[in-house]
């Protein structure tokens, strides 16, 4: 027997369009509202302060696809010239449970992660958003620009983070991809956020963290992606939130429990139940509302299966034997 491995070249080569992620990962969420998924909260292992590898397995009985993704978030990488993320991402056949391929999941986690972020938005955040903050403007901060360019009229990012270097790829970036965005570096966290219409927060997760984002702060019908739980916000500044979503609510429920997140009074429910209409989505203009993305393997399946099927139709990868 044979499996098939991606690099992560193999991976971004492939030239998937940020449109088909957005595409496969807000069916995952339709499966996932309509109770077709198994996915049961990722436990993590903790070597270092602030470091985490989870184990992200799931089933997505729409699109009959299996898999698991090892993920690790050091957050002293970077300054060794090494990702904050990286990992791998196994599929298995459904049928016979053996293993099809290992990929790469570095690409996977920067993508489908911002893909997540673009289903929020295109349920919670008013239509004619145009401005942007980023608080972190790493390897998120770039995605979740790119991504959220595909659903809204942005035409103004604030960009906020602790690197010059972070800032000048950043704009890189943005001018690399063509996206038609006015870029301001922010001075604070403050002046990106205020009158911002989408806030996307994308620094370090810490245990204990100093969060700094009030909630006088956030404009009237703002929208609030969170991507690193609460370590930027205050918990008054949740609680100020006319709706509180998160990506699941079984693991949002097991970090609070496990120290990762401080308890959140109100929970409405999750993406799941806005992308199937069971839960109600924005409702006017001047709600202010929050997704909390802890990051699901459901995102990872789903991405991990269109880039397998490319990969076999391209000739892709590296046959190993098992
Ligand atoms: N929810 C999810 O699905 C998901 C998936 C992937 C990553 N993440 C999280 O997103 C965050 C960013 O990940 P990444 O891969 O982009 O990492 P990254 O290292 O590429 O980017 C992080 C950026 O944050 C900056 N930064 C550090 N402290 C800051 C601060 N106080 N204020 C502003 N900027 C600061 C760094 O300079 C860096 O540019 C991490 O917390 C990671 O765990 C979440």
């Amino acid at each position: 027997m044979e499996l098939l491995y991606l690099s992560y070249r193999d991976v971004s080569s492939l030239g998937i369009t940020p449109a088909k992620i957005i595409e496969v990962v807000e069916d995952a969420f339709r499966q996932k509202g309509d109770g077709m998924v198994e996915m049961p909260p990722k436990p993590g292992i903790h070597p270092r302060p602030d470091s985490f590898i989870h184990a992200m397995p799931a089933y997505l009985g729409g699109s009959d696809a299996a898999g698991l993704k090892w993920v690790s978030g050091y957050p002293e990488n970077p300054s060794r010239g090494l990702p904050y993320i990286s990992g791998l991402f196994i599929l298995n056949d459904p049928d016979t449970g053996i293993p099809l391929a290992v990929m790469d999941a570095t690409w996977i986690t920067a993508y489908r992660t911002a893909a997540a972020t673009a289903v929020a938005a295109k349920y919670l955040a008013r239509e004619n958003s145009e401005t942007l903050a980023v608080l972190g403007c790493g390897t998120q901060g770039r995605t979740n620009t790119l991504m959220l360019s595909e659903v809204l009229p942005l035409r103004e990012v604030r960009a906020y983070d602790i690197s010059q270097q972070a800032l000048d790829r950043y704009e890189d970036f943005v001018r690399g991809e063509g996206l038609d965005l006015e870029v301001m570096r922010a001075s604070s966290p403050r002046e990106a956020v205020s009158g911002a219409d989408v806030i996307v927060t994308a620094g370090p997760i810490l245990k204990n963290p100093d969060p700094v984002i009030e909630a006088d702060w956030i404009e009237e019908g703002a929208t609030a992606i969170p991507l690193d739980f609460d370590s930027y916000w205050k918990s008054s500044a949740i609680a100020s939130m006319d709706k509180f979503y998160t990506d699941d609510v079984d693991q949002l429920r097991y970090y609070i429990e496990e120290g990762w997140i401080r308890p959140i009074a109100r929970v409405d429910g999750d993406l799941g139940e806005v992308v199937t209409g069971r839960k109600p989505g924005r409702e006017g203009d001047s709600e202010r509302i929050m997704s909390m993305n802890l990051g699901l393997a459901i995102e990872d399946v789903a991405t991990g299966k269109l880039i397998y099927d490319l990969a076999v139709e391209r000739g892709v990868g590296w046959r190993l034997p098992l």
